[in-house]
């Protein structure tokens, strides 16, 4: 009998325990958003596109499914991607999707509201910050902690953060690229910029566009991109057949381009994520800037398997370039470990996150 109440009296505390822990970490990215579970890793990673339907706003579908319907949409409906250069421009999607995430998550608690570790790009203004925060707690999360996504990055890749020597991280996405020099636990210098993958993207649509009075959609033009792009001469240079829509004439037309073509198209966009980076190692104070020399820099993010563009930063910078292992999911593996850390730790990287602005 006493067994038996001492066993109810367990499952009481479980149940209590994993509703306080029910943490979430949460990479909120312009093209891609990710899902951290603590205990169970990675568990979600879909488009951040939500398809509407006009009029009434009502979702229609989210993330795989809304991505299949961009640009492919009958007239009453739209598929939008809220996040743009890496920030939420429409609270009201952004919002729509996160729920419709968590709930993914959550499928049985879904009225349980978890705690979540957001990633946000270090540039953002507070307005924005507040904005996330606001979008998070309305999709039912029940407090909100940010953290910047190269710092996120550093630890997802496992780097020696809470050491005290230089690392450097470049972290491409589709809306920002992210550089940041972290020593420890805090970072030294971060930059961010506007230009990354979508950039990529309409970069090499207006190329067709100039060159071959050629239209071609936003997936056409990522698919090329991650097909023939490049940001350092080929050993092998590539070549591929691209469909699209003839301005003159208005008919469907299929032309074929070279990975030399496309590099050249976006030679302004590797330039711009090249100086940042450059900028990046003039304001990182020289005896970090000495570890570097061994350390050299790790790339995270989609936009780092480029083709070659590991290569190029390596000569530009002269220091050594690792891609890292699963670039993609090195931000929201690195919120993941913070959601496991115990709480002081976590509010000190926090609190960091803070300071930096
Ligand atoms: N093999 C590849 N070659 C080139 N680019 C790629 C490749 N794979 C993915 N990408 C690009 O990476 C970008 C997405 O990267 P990622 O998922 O890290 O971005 P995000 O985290 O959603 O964006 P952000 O961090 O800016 O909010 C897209 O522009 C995508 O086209
Ligand atoms: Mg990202």
């Amino acid at each position: 009998m006493i067994q038996k109440l001492i066993k109810i009296l367990q499952d009481i505390k479980e149940y209590f325990l994993s509703y306080f822990s029910t943490d979430l970490g949460i990479d909120l990215g312009t093209a891609t958003t990710l899902v951290y579970v603590k205990g169970q890793g990675v568990v979600l990673c879909e488009p951040s596109v939500v398809a509407i339907e006009k009029g009434t706003n009502r979702v229609v579908a989210v993330g795989d499914e809304a991505k299949k319907m961009l640009g492919r949409t009958p007239g009453s409906i739209v598929a939008i991607r809220p996040m743009k250069d890496g920030v939420i421009s429409d609270f009201e999607v952004t919002e729509a999707m996160l729920k419709y995430f968590i709930k993914k998550v959550h499928p049985r608690k879904f009225f349980i509201h978890p705690s979540v570790v957001i990633a946000i790009p270090s540039g953002i203004t507070e307005v924005e910050r507040r904005a996330v925060i606001d979008s998070a707690i309305h999709a039912g999360a029940r407090d909100v902690f940010l953290i910047e996504e190269p710092k996120a990055a550093a630890i997802g890749v496992g780097l020696p953060v809470h050491e005290p020597g230089g690392n450097m991280i470049i972290d491409i996405g589709g809306g920002t690229t992210e550089f940041a020099v972290i020593s420890l636990g805090g970072i030294v210098y971060a930059k961010s910029i506007r230009v990354a993958g979508d950039e990529m993207d309409t970069a090499v649509m207006e190329y067709l566009r100039k060159t071959y009075n050629l239209m071609i959609g936003e997936r056409t033009s990522e698919e090329i991109k991650i097909r023939i792009g490049s940001g350092y001469p080929l050993e092998e240079e590539l070549t591929m057949d691209v469909r699209g829509r003839d301005l003159i004439a208005g008919l469907p037309k299929t032309i074929s381009i070279t990975s030399v073509e496309i590099r050249e198209a976006l030679a302004d966009t590797v330039q711009a994520i090249v100086d940042a980076a450059k900028s990046t190692l003039e304001h990182t104070p020289p005896e970090l800037a000495a570890d570097l020399i061994d350390r050299g820099i790790v790339m995270a993010g989609g936009g780092s398997l480029l083709r070659g563009i590991d290569k190029r930063i390596a000569e530009e910078t002269g220091l050594p370039v690792h891609v890292a292992e699963d670039p993609n999911t090195a931000v929201v593996r690195g919120t993941g470990e913070t959601v496991n850390m115990p709480a002081r730790l976590r509010k000190r990287l926090m609190a960091q996150a803070k300071l930096d602005f």
